[in-house]
């Protein structure tokens, strides 16, 4: 059982601002059934633009439902650029606090109020960058680190709390440890044993893999790969020739070169590519 706070179980038991607004001005779509949380947002200005009514629609557990029915009361009477600093951070605080494996819940609220005053400014979503880590849950490796470094999360159970991602089917377990592993153990270079083997070991298989399973295909369309250092479970690469400017090299780093050195080397191998200064402009 949770350890709920008062205000979390009365906001619960006793929701405020359920439904829709009909006309309303801004509309906050996230998550989905399928995922097993989902909620929809709406409010309603006034003449000075203020939000005079705010509505939610929450399909989740107690802490969604709490979080929503906090946010539209946090919401009201506020301007839009005051209620777009509102962060999940203050959703919770609001409620005294929420359990951290239960902390996506007001992710989820600060989510589908940006998403509300988007609609409302006619504005585009923000976009999501990276790579799709965790495709239960639509994550991505920039989602996770940044969530890793801002937040100082240490173990999955963590990151699973804060941003649902690893906590469908567990495929992306090893992903995400990875990328928390970066940033607990840093730049560390000592000699660590993966799966039976030393980091020479590791380092020459990577090699080999690169020159016979990779480098073909590539050199084919006229690009090229070069291992530029080792870091624990982190390979970092340069892309090179046509592959150096290609708008897919993200796809080709994580598609094929990930993909071939997790088959051949280690499992939660992860793969980073090395740019040049010079590229990035
Ligand atoms: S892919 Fe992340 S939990 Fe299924």
């Amino acid at each position: 059982m949770w350890d709920y706070t008062e205000k979390v179980k009365e906001h619960f038991l006793n929701p405020r601002n359920v439904g829709t607004i009909e006309d309303a001005d801004g509309v906050g779509e996230v998550g989905s059934i399928a995922c097993g949380d989902a909620l929809k947002l709406t409010f309603k200005l006034d003449e000075n633009k203020k939000i005079k009514d705010a509505r939610f629609q929450t399909f989740g557990c107690a802490s969604a439902i709490a979080s929503s029915s906090a946010l539209t009361e946090m919401i009201k009477g506020l301007t839009l650029d005051e209620a777009e600093k509102i962060t999940n951070e203050d959703i919770a605080d609001y409620l005294g606090g929420l359990p951290k494996e239960k902390i996506h819940c007001s992710v989820m609220g600060m989510e589908a109020l940006e998403k509300a005053i988007s609609s409302y400014r006619g504005t585009p979503e923000k976009i999501v960058e990276g790579i799709e880590v965790c495709h239960c849950f639509g994550v991505t490796d920039i989602e996770i680190e940044k969530a890793v470094k801002e937040h100082n999360l240490k173990t999955l159970d963590e990151v699973t709390g804060y941003l649902k991602a690893g906590g469908g089917c567990g495929n992306c377990h090893d992903e995400i440890q990875s990328i928390i592993d970066k940033f607990i153990d840093g730049p560390k270079k000592s000699a660590v044993k993966l799966s039976g083997m030393t980091t020479l070991q590791k380092i020459r298989l990577i090699e080999e893999t690169l020159e016979k399973e990779i480098k073909p295909a590539l050199l084919k369309d006229g690009g090229d790969i070069e291992l530029v250092d080792v870091d624990g479970t982190t390979v970092f690469v340069r892309l090179q020739g046509s592959c150096a400017t290609c708008s897919r090299s993200k796809i080709t780093l994580k598609n094929h070169v990930e993909a071939k050195l997790r088959e051949k080397v280690v499992h939660n191998l992860v793969v980073e590519e090395v740019v040049d200064e010079a590229r990035i402009c």
